[in-house]
Order: C-alpha cells, then structure tokens, then sequence
C-alpha cells in the first residue's frame, strides 16, 4: 500500500520554547546548517501535502520572516495567544476553513523526525480507518509527556498530561509525541468543543481523542521504533544532543554511499553537503551550508569550509575556506584561509599561512608560503615567491593586480594595486612593485646594498656580535698572511 497523501500537514510553533534562555525562537535554532522549523517542514514535504500549514505565535517577526523567506509553500496561520495545542489547531480551522481528508498535526521542534515515521503513521491510520492515530513511544523516563491510556485490551482510551495524571497513571512510560493522523472533517467538530478544565487551563488537542472515542469513533496509536525521534528539543542540552544525531545519520549516510569518515565524532556536517564516493574526510573537520567534495579528495584535519567547491583529487589540510572554489588536484594548506571569491585552477597552490580574497589562480600556478592575494587575477605557471602581498587596499578604495601566464613573483614584493607583472616577467625579491612590468622583463624596486666595513667593532664593541666578528676577522688575517 502506497502512503495516503494527507489534505494537510500542521506543524505547531507558536510557543515561545522559554528553556531555550534565547533570544533567538526556539524554532530558529539551527542543527546541522538547517532551523529546526525547517527540519519537520523538510519532512513534511516529503509526504506531498496538499497544504502545509505552520502555527506561528511568540516571536512572530522572526518566524514570519523567516519562513516567508525559507518556505513560500508553507501558510503562516498566527496564534496570537498560546492557549493550548488545541486552540492552536482551532484557531487554523477558523483560519481556513475545515479541511476534509487526513490532517497531520506535528511540531517544529522535532528535527529527528523521519518522513518514514510519518509515513508509517498516515498508513497506519488509513488501513485502521481510524478518526485519529496518535504517534507514541516507550521512553525510558516520560516526565512532562502526556500519557496513553489503554484499556485491558490495548485500546487507546484517553491522554492524561503530566499535570493532570495520577501516580498509577504517572508510572505509565509510553508516552504521547504530539504527533498525530485526523480525519479532517471529524477532529474539525470536536476540537470546537475541548473545553479548558486542566490543570493548566489550556485547550488540550489530547482532549480530541476522548472526545472521538466517545462519539464512537475509531481511535488508534502507532508506536514509534525510536523514542529518540520523537523527543522534541527544549533546551541548549537537547539541541546537542539532536545536533549529534542527526550529524551521525548525515555521516553515515555519506559512509555507505562511499565516502571516507575517519572520525564520525569530530566530524560535522550540513544536511545540504554533498559528497562524492572516495573523498577522505580527516578528524577535526566541519562542511557547512553548500559545500561539495568530489570524489578522491581529501579534506582535514582541522578543516571549516563554507559553501566551499572542493574539486577532484584536491588536498586541503587545516584549512577554513568559505565562498571558495578549490580546483581539481589543487593542494590547499596546512593554514591557509580563503575568502569569499577565491578560485583555484586545477592542481593549483595555496600553501602555508596563505590567505586569499576575491582571487582568481590560473591552473599549475603556486602560492606556496606567507602570502596575502586579495583582488587579483593570477595566470597560468605564475609562481608567488614567500612573503608576497598583494598591497590593494589604499585605505579608501580596493585596486586590482594582474599577474600574467608564466611570471616569476621574487621573495618579499610588494605588489601596489593597480599594477601588472605581465607574462613571463619577474620580480626581484624585495621589490616594491608600483609600475606595470613589461613581458619578460624583471622588475627591481629596491635600494642598492651598502656594507660600513667594521661598524659593529665600533658601534657594538664588547657584544658578543663584536666578539665574534673580531674573530673572524682575526681569522681572515691570519690566513691572508700565510
Ligand atoms: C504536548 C502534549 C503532550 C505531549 C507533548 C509532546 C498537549 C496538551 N500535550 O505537551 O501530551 O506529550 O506535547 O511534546 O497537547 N503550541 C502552539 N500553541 C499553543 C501551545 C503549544 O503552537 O497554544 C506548540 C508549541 O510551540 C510546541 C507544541 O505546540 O511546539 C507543544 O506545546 P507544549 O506547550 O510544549 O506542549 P507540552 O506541554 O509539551
Ligand atoms: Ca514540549
């Protein structure tokens, strides 16, 4: 049996999540690159609603916003006050009208949530043809959840809240996720009438199921395989926790269709990276937003790319990268840092205490070691010699340099943007570059040596400078006389 589409799939966020201590909406927390609103719509997606529904309450700029932004799909229906989970499903039903079909409700505070879980719950529901199915667990400790109440039969009779349940009742450990499978037009009638006589005067959505069951209907629980799915995020320790799970599910994920993890548990992961089969990734390293690593290339230890292209067969150790593209077989690193705009050819070099900005480095070019490149074009076999920098801010305006196919940049120059070392040309090591250099000349830019014969006998005597450079002298005068 196919899985049921559903009419409509509401997702829950309007509470403000207070044990987040956050100025941030609890629902805008980020795990793995991705809100956690964003992770239950994600999953909800997958089931192919009709519509897609989230309730949106505390916060309700910043979550609009947000979704309006992330999520055009889905219809913001604002709960001005939060009184209850079932208010909040009401207040949607006033909004747009009862919805017939199956209506999932959820939250957007449950990121591990599986589409398969789901769909196991809407399959569930149908082939019973119940009026509602309620997902459940077994969890090892249920404090705060709402309890399922079974009769000697196993047949769900009613939820009791945490609040409101009895000692006996408390002892029960299957536990009510807050996920559930409606018939529309029937939870459309008796979410009207829930009434707010609990211990926390609220409209319990949990009162619909009694409600049902006394109308005579066919009430239903799927119990969820992992409890761990099911268990929302409340505060910082829970968003860890969801965090490491998820990465562990995305790795492993990347494993079995082939790619190397040496160390699953330092390593972290964006739920949009992409990986391609025989890359390595080395302990310490952290593939953010929309980066991709081609096949058979290698990245860390110790590495942060950002939304960072990473070509076949490149190497790139210690290194944190964002907005950069990173040529096939290019070598990258130990410590380089490249900055948005950077690109480099194919078996290209940034090495050592290297950094980049708006970049462009043509293929077998190398910037081997201590080098600031921002807003520059660099050829084809150019070689930057250590210490170079591309001198292109004035203090008011960035300028750009152009190094040409085939130069030679000597040890410690200056390059002053605008400037241009064209093709084939050096420089000499020291040289304050300011003027174009033409094809194959060198350009030198640099005062001529000058040695003072004895100053440091005169001006540092009784160092131990001193002390050596007599002898040495001494030295050169004994031999001078043999
Ligand atoms: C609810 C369930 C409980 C279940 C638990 C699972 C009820 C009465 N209880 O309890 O049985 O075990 O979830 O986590 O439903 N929300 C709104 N508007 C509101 C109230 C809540 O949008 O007026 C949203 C919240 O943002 C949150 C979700 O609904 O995402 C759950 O609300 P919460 O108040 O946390 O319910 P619990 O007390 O946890
Ligand atoms: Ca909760």
């Amino acid at each position: 049996m196919s899985v049921p589409r559903p009419a409509a799939v509401i997702v829950l966020a309007a509470g403000e999540g207070t044990r987040m201590k956050s100025q941030t909406p609890k629902v805008l927390h980020e795990v793995c690159g991705r809100a956690l609103v964003d992770h239950m719509l994600a999953a909800a997606r997958d089931l192919d609603p009709e519509r897609l529904i989230v309730v949106i309450g505390h916060a309700l700029e910043r979550v609009g916003g947000h979704l309006a932004a992330t999520s055009p799909d889905a219809l913001a229906v604002v709960q001005r006050e939060q009184r209850g989970t079932g208010h909040a499903v009401r207040t949607v039903l006033e909004e747009v009208g009862t919805i017939s079909g199956t209506v999932l409700v959820t939250y957007g505070d449950v990121p591990l949530l599986r589409t398969e879980t789901l769909a196991g719950l809407l399959q569930r529901h149908a082939e019973e043809g119940n009026a509602v199915t309620v997902l459940t667990a077994e969890v090892p400790d249920p404090t705060g959840y709402g309890r399922i109440i079974r009769d000697d039969a196993g047949a769900v009779l009613e939820i009791v809240e945490e609040k409101d349940a009895s000692p006996e009742q408390r002892a029960i450990k299957e536990m009510n996720s807050g996920i559930y499978a409606f018939d529309g037009m029937l939870l459309a009638d008796a979410v009207k009438r829930v009434s707010t006589d609990n211990a926390q005067g609220e409209e319990y959505l949990t009162d619909v199921l009694s409600i049902l069951r006394r109308d005579g209907h066919r009430v239903g629980a799927c119990v969820a395989a992992d409890f761990v799915e099911v268990e929302g995020v409340n505060d910082r320790v829970q968003l860890a926790a969801a965090r490491k799970v998820l990465n562990l599910r995305l790795l492993e994920r990347h494993m079995r269709a082939g790619v190397t993890v040496i160390d699953p548990a330092s390593t972290w992961v964006d739920v949009d990276v992409r990986i391609e089969a025989d890359a390595v990734i080395h302990p310490g390293t952290q593939l953010h937003g929309a980066t991709v690593i081609e096949a058979g290339a290698e990245v860390g230890p110790a590495t942060t790319l950002t939304d960072t292209l990473v070509g076949e067969g490149a190497v790139v150790r210690n290194t944190v990268a964002d907005h950069a593209e990173i040529g096939p077989e290019a070598s990258v690193g130990p410590y380089a840092y490249l900055r948005p705009g950077t690109v480099l050819g194919r078996r290209s070099k940034a090495g050592t205490f290297v950094e980049m900005k708006n970049t462009k480095v043509g293929e077998r070019s190398k910037v081997p070691h201590l080098t600031y490149a921002g807003d520059a074009t660099i050829g084809e076999d150019v070689n930057i010699g250590a210490s170079t920098v591309f001198v292109n801010y004035d203090g008011v305006n960035k300028h750009h340099t152009t190094v040409r196919d085939g130069a030679f940049v000597g040890c410690d120059t200056m390059l002053v943007a605008p400037v241009t070392v064209n093709e084939g040309a050096y420089t000499a090591a020291g040289s304050t570059i300011t003027d174009d250099v033409p094809a194959g000349a060198i350009g030198v830019a640099r005062a001529r040596q000058r040695n003072i014969e004895k100053w440091v006998l005169r001006r540092r005597a009784g160092t131990k400078s001193a002390a050596h450079a007599e002898r040495a002298l001494a030295g050169q005068e004994q031999e001078k006389q043999q």
